[in-house]
């Protein structure tokens, strides 16, 4: 395991354990935009990352979520989400993570996911693998759509403009469910750990992504866009699976893409 690796997962902790002490006050929440929430956890959490990751970590980039990005190309950077899930923490539903990645000249190299409610450390490094709490964990051997558990989420932003009902309602119809836990990083780490069969979500920053996406492909799953196209962690939509539902659920998004809904909506009958 890789020094980076090690200090990640120390941050990370250090980061939940403060936000489960704002958790437990029920802190209140600013509105950043018209539906996005932020709170004082976000801004503390977040603020702990950087003072950390700069001290150890000089001359690495750094982008995070509310704001403290490092501009400047670098060889290395880190995108940090301080706390995924801020709605979800905000009203005390308990769906909430830590998630910090590292690439190296564009490829993400180590990542980790710290749920601090569940104690669930889920990490991976580049080629060794993917662990939660430093046991190794593989995606789910489900190999249809309709025997799988998949997720997906709705961004607040924009949500009007969000096309993502479409998908939701066509998977449910075939599929086991659909959870939407309002976490992608989480989302992701369930994928990982063969808990979740696939994810899938328009309009997801880096940040949300990274870590997540490393911890999919290292437990052996397989991540692209919608369309099947690579996976970018800067791209407009993503789908990370077992692998084994891929094929299938890229086969449905091209028909729902289309405009052809396989299950149609039903009728909104009197009552
Ligand atoms: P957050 O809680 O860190 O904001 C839910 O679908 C996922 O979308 C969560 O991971 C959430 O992360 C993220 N999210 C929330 N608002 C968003 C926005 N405006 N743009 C992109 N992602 C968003
Ligand atoms: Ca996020």
């Amino acid at each position: 395991m890789s020094s980076y690796l090690e200090i990640a997962r120390q941050i990370a902790q250090e980061a939940g354990a403060l936000l489960m002490r704002y958790y437990h006050r029920r802190v209140g929440f600013e509105l950043k935009g018209e539906f996005d929430l932020v709170t004082e956890a976000d801004h503390a959490s977040e603020a702990l990352i950087l003072e950390r990751l700069r001290s150890h970590f000089p001359t690495h980039g750094i982008v995070a979520e509310e704001g403290g990005a490092v501009a400047g190309r670098t060889e290395f950077c880190w995108y940090v989400d301080p706390l995924d899930g801020t709605t979800n923490f905000a009203h005390g539903f308990p769906a909430f993570a830590v998630s910090l990645a590292l690439e190296r000249e564009g490829r993400l190299i180590s990542g980790v996911i710290y749920d601090p409610l569940h104690q669930e450390l889920f990490e991976a490094e580049r080629g060794a693998g993917a662990c939660l709490n430093g046991r190794r964990i593989r995606v789910s051997g489900v190999q249809r759509i309709t025997d799988s558990l998949a997720a997906t989420g709705f961004p607040s932003r924009k949500r009007h403009q969000n096309i993502n009902i479409h998908f939701y309602y066509q998977v449910a119809m075939l599929s086991h469910g659909v959870r939407r836990a309002g976490s992608a990083a989480l989302d992701l780490a369930y994928v990982g750990a063969g808990r979740l069969d696939a994810f899938w979500e328009f309009g997801l920053n880096p940040w949300d992504m990274a870590a997540g996406v490393l911890i999919v492909e290292e437990a052996g799953g397989r991540v692209s866009d919608m369309l099947g196209g690579p996976a970018s962690i800067h791209g407009p939509h993503l789908l990370a699976d077992n692998g084994l539902v891929h094929e299938p659920m890229l086969g449905l998004f091209r028909e729902v893409f289309a405009g052809s809904f396989p299950t149609p909506l039903p009728e909104i009958q009197p009552v």
